[in-house]
C-alpha cells in the first residue's frame, strides 16, 4: 500500500497530448532548522523558514505523450541552455519516489529546462528552489488532468511532492513564512509538506531582508544528505530534536509579536547549533571557514556599537545569511561594503528579501 492515499490522482480523463509549462520557485532560508530525517525524507523536528524572493529557479517543463506506455521514465534535462547528464540520477530518483501519486509520468517525455537567478556554484543551494519549481509544474500537468483540483490542494500537493525530492524544499513554494513538521502550538502543520505559518506575521518582519555573503563558493565537502544521516548515532540528537521543539514554539509567539531581540536570539542560536552537530558528529566536520567567524564577529561588535538589529544565520555551507528590518538598508549596506566584503570570495554577495513562494509564468 503506498503512504499518503490522499495524494493519489484517480482519474479516468484523457491525458493531454503536449504542452509547455513554466515557472519561477524561490529559495529559502530556515530560521529553526531541519537537520535529521527519518524515511522516507521526513524530518525529526519542526522547522521554519523565511521564503526568498530573488534567488530563484525558473524552470520550464515541456511534456509529449508517449506512442506507447512503458514502464521507464523518459526525461531530458537542459541547465542554464546545456544537457546536464550529472543532475539526471536525482531526477530519475525523484521520479521513482513521487510516480504512485503522479500515475501518467511514464506516459510522457519530459524536456526539463531550467535555469537559477542566482550565480552558479555560489554555496547556494539550489535544490529547494529547483525541486520545488518542478513538482509545481507536475502539479500544473496533474491540473489539466483533473482541473477540479483547488490552488491550495495543489500547492498542498507540490509541497508534499517536492518533500520527495529534497526536504527543504517542501518549504519554498509559499512565503513569507512556512513550517514544515507537525508541532502541538502550530495547527494544521504536517511532516509530509510544509504549510504557510498560520499566524499574523508581525509587520516588524514584514519586507525584511536576507543579504547572502558568499564566502566561499566551493563544492560542499559534505552533503546534506550524509550530515542528515549523521543525526541517526549522535550522541546529541535527542536533545537537539527537544531545543527545536522549544524553539519552534518560541519562535511562534516572536513572528506574532514583533520581537526582533528575542529573534536574534534563536534565529543566531539556531545556526550555531546546526553547524555544532555538525562538529559533533562522527565523522565530524566543519563546513564554516575562517571568514565565516570573522563575520559572525564583526556583526556581534557592529550590533553593540549601533542600535542595529541585523542577525545572522547559516545553512549548511560557509556563506553567512544577514537577517535586518527593511528600514536599516542604507545603514546596513554601509556596514557591508566597509567592514563585510573583504570577507567574501571575490567580494560578492546577493541581495534578497522575504518573498511569497511559486508563481506560473
Ligand atoms: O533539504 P536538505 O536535505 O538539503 O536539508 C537542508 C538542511 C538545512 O538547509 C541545513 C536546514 C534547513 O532546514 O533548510
Amino acid at each position: 500500500m503506498t503512504d499518503y492515499p490522499e495524494f493519489m490522482l484517480s482519474t479516468t480523463r484523457p491525458l493531454p497530448d503536449e504542452g509547455v509549462i513554466s515557472c519561477a520557485s524561490p529559495s529559502n532560508i530556515a530560521l529553526v532548522k531541519y537537520w535529521g530525517k527519518r524515511p522516507i525524507q521526513l524530518p525529526q523536528n519542526t522547522s521554519i523558514s523565511f521564503t526568498l524572493d530573488t534567488c530563484k529557479t525558473v524552470t520550464n517543463l515541456t511534456f509529449v505523450k508517449r506512442d506507447t506506455a512503458a514502464d521507464n521514465f523518459d526525461f531530458e534535462l537542459i541547465f542554464e541552455g546545456q544537457p546536464k547528464p550529472d543532475f539526471k540520477p536525482k531526477i530519475q530518483d525523484f521520479f521513482e519516489r513521487i510516480a504512485p501519486y503522479l500515475p501518467f509520468l511514464q506516459q510522457y517525455t519530459f524536456t526539463i529546462e531550467t535555469h537559477n537567478t542566482f550565480p552558479h556554484s555560489s554555496g547556494i543551494a539550489s535544490s529547494a528552489s529547483g525541486m520545488s519549481a518542478l513538482a509545481f509544474c507536475l502539479m500544473h500537468l496533474e491540473k489539466k488532468i483533473n482541473p477540479a483540483i483547488s490552488d491550495p490542494e495543489l500547492i498542498k500537493k507540490a509541497s508534499f511532492l517536492a518533500r520527495l525530492g529534497s526536504g527543504s524544499a517542501c518549504r519554498s513554494l509559499e512565503g513569507p513564512v512556512t513550517v514544515w513538521g507537525k508541532h502541538e502550538a502550530i495547527p494544521g502543520s504536517n511532516d509530509a509538506f510544509a504549510i504557510k505559518f498560520p499566524e499574523n506575521l508581525h509587520q516588524n518582519f514584514e519586507h525584511y531582508q536576507d543579504t547572502i555573503l558568499l564566502i566561499d563558493k566551493g563544492e560542499k565537502q559534505v552533503s546534506s544528505t550524509v550530515g542528515h544521516d549523521l543525526m541517526h548515532d549522535h550522541p546529541f540528537a535527542s536533545k537537539r530534536f527537544e531545543q527545536a521543539s522549544k524553539n519552534t514554539k518560541k519562535l511562534k509567539n516572536i513572528l506574532r509579536s514583533g520581537d526582533v531581540d528575542a529573534f536574534i536570539e534563536v534565529v543566531e542560536s539556531e545556526a550555531l547549533t546546526l553547524h555544532a552537530m555538525m562538529m559533533t558528529s562522527l565523522p565530524y566536520f566543519i563546513l564554516m571557514k575562517p571568514n565565516t567567524l570573522s563575520v559572525l564577529q564583526k556583526i556581534w561588535e557592529y550590533r553593540k556599537n549601533t542600535d542595529s538589529k541585523i542577525c545572522f544565520t547559516l545553512d549548511a555551507g560557509a556563506n553567512v545569511h544577514l537577517l535586518y528590518p527593511e528600514v536599516e538598508k542604507v545603514q546596513v549596506s554601509e556596514f557591508i561594503n566597509n567592514e563585510l566584503v573583504a570577507y567574501c570570495q571575490n567580494g560578492q554577495y546577493i541581495c534578497d528579501k522575504i518573498g511569497f513562494g511559486v508563481k506560473l509564468l
